[in-house]
C-alpha cells in the first residue's frame, strides 16, 4: 500500500489525464448567457449558439476582457468591452465600425458536446478521437433526475475516495440514507478494475431500509440493498436500490424494487480545486408520487454532507501538508486502485 509523500501531495501536481472527454456542466446551464468556468486549468467560456453549444477561451483576444462578462448575440457571443463578436470556432466576425477584421482576431476554441443533457469537452491536441459518452438514465422515461453543479475547496481526488467507499454513507448521511453504520463498514464489497475502469460492488441483503428508502417506497419490511460503483477517469455512474427480501435475484440487471442511479462528473479545476456534476434518477412507486423530487432534495443535503467532509479533510491535508501520512483500511481499496489510474495517466503527459 503506497503511503502519500509530500512530493504526492495534490498542492505540488497539477497534471491532469488529458485527450479525453471531461463534464464541462449540463446542458440547462446554457440558456442565454455565457458561463465562465475552468477545467483542468483551462480558463473557458462556455455559451449556446444559433448553432448549438461552444467553448471558447475566456479572454477577447482585443484587450483580454474575459469573454464571459459579454453577451450571447446572434452568431455568438460578443465581448463586453469593445463589442468584438466571435462564432463558435472562436473566429471574431465583427469588428464595430472597422471593416477589416484580422487574420489574427481569434480566439482558442474547445469541441463541446450536449449529449444526453450532459455538456462533455474535449480537452488535448488537436481534435477529438471519438464522440462522449452517452448515459441513457436521462433519457429513460421510467426514471425522473434532478441534479446541480458544485464547487468543492479540494482536489479531485478527494471526491473519487469517497465515491468509491460507500462505506461512509453510515458515519456521514446517517440522517438520510444511511441506515446502520455498523452494517456500511462490515457490507462485503467487491473490486474489480481494467485499465482505466474500477467497480466496487457491495451487496447488502436482508438489511434495514434507511428512511429515505422507506419514504420512497412501499417495502414490505427487510431488504435485499445494493451499492455498484462504477470509477471512469472523468466520471462515476453510481447504481444504488433496494427490493423486498428475497424478491429478486441481486446477480439480475432488470431486477424489480427501488432504483437509485447516481450520475457524478468530477472535474478538477486546479489541482486543489474541483466541479462536481451530479444528477440523481430514480423510478417512482405509482403510490408515491412526488417521490422522486422529495429524493433529489434530500440527496441536496446528502451531497453537501459529503462537500463539508471533504473540504474539512482537504483543510486539513493543507495544514499537515508537510507530514500527511495516513493509514490504509480494508475499505480503501476501490479509492487506491482508482489513484493508481490516476497516477499512472498523469504521468504520461
Ligand atoms: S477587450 Fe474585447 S473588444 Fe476590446
Ligand atoms: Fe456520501
Amino acid at each position: 500500500m503506497e503511503h502519500p509523500t509530500a512530493d504526492s501531495h495534490p498542492m505540488n501536481a497539477a497534471r491532469f489525464p488529458s485527450n479525453r472527454w471531461w463534464v464541462a456542466g449540463f446542458a440547462w446551464e446554457l440558456k442565454d448567457k455565457p458561463l465562465a468556468r475552468t477545467l483542468l486549468g483551462h480558463p473557458m467560456v462556455l455559451f449556446r449558439g444559433p448553432q448549438g453549444v461552444a467553448a471558447l477561451e475566456d479572454r477577447c483576444c482585443h484587450k483580454n476582457l474575459p469573454l464571459s462578462c459579454g453577451s450571447v448575440e446572434g452568431p455568438g457571443l460578443r465581448c463586453g468591452y469593445h463589442g468584438l463578436l466571435f462564432d463558435e470556432r472562436g473566429v471574431c466576425v465583427e469588428i464595430p465600425g472597422q471593416a477589416y477584421i484580422p487574420e489574427r482576431a481569434r480566439v482558442v476554441s474547445y469541441p463541446l458536446r450536449e449529449v444526453d443533457q450532459i455538456l462533455w469537452v474535449w480537452i488535448g491536441q488537436g481534435e477529438p478521437a471519438d464522440e462522449p459518452p452517452h448515459y441513457p438514465v436521462h433519457v429513460d422515461p421510467r426514471f425522473k433526475f434532478g441534479g446541480d453543479s458544485f464547487h468543492y475547496k479540494a482536489p479531485y481526488q478527494l471526491i473519487h475516495d469517497n465515491l468509491l467507499d460507500l462505506s461512509h454513507v453510515g458515519y456521514v448521511h446517517q440522517k438520510t440514507i444511511g441506515g446502520n453504520p455498523k452494517l456500511h463498514m462490515s457490507a462485503k464489497f467487491d473490486v474489480t478494475s481494467d485499465a482505466e475502469v474500477v467497480r466496487v460492488t457491495r451487496p447488502m441483503p436482508d438489511s434495514v431500509p434507511p428512511p429515505t428508502y422507506t419514504a420512497a417506497w412501499p417495502f414490505a419490511g427487510r431488504v435485499d440493498r445494493w451499492q455498484e460503483v462504477e470509477f471512469h477517469v472523468s466520471h462515476l455512474v453510481i447504481w444504488t436500490g433496494a427490493m423486498d427480501a428475497g424478491s429478486g435475484d441481486l446477480a439480475d440487471a432488470n431486477r424489480a424494487g427501488f432504483h437509485i442511479h447516481g450520475f457524478h462528473g468530477v472535474t478538477p479545476e486546479t489541482a486543489t480545486t474541483s466541479h462536481y456534476f451530479w444528477t440523481v434518477a430514480t423510478n417512482e412507486h405509482p403510490t408515491r408520487p412526488g417521490a422522486a423530487d422529495v429524493l433529489v432534495k434530500q440527496v441536496v443535503d446528502t451531497f453537501h454532507e459529503d462537500k463539508d467532509i471533504i473540504e474539512a479533510q482537504w483543510a486539513n491535508q493543507v495544514r499537515f501538508a508537510a507530514d500527511w501520512r495516513q493509514v490504509a483500511i480494508h475499505v480503501d481499496g476501490g479509492p487506491n486502485r482508482a489513484r493508481r489510474i490516476m497516477t499512472a495517466l498523469t504521468a504520461q503527459q
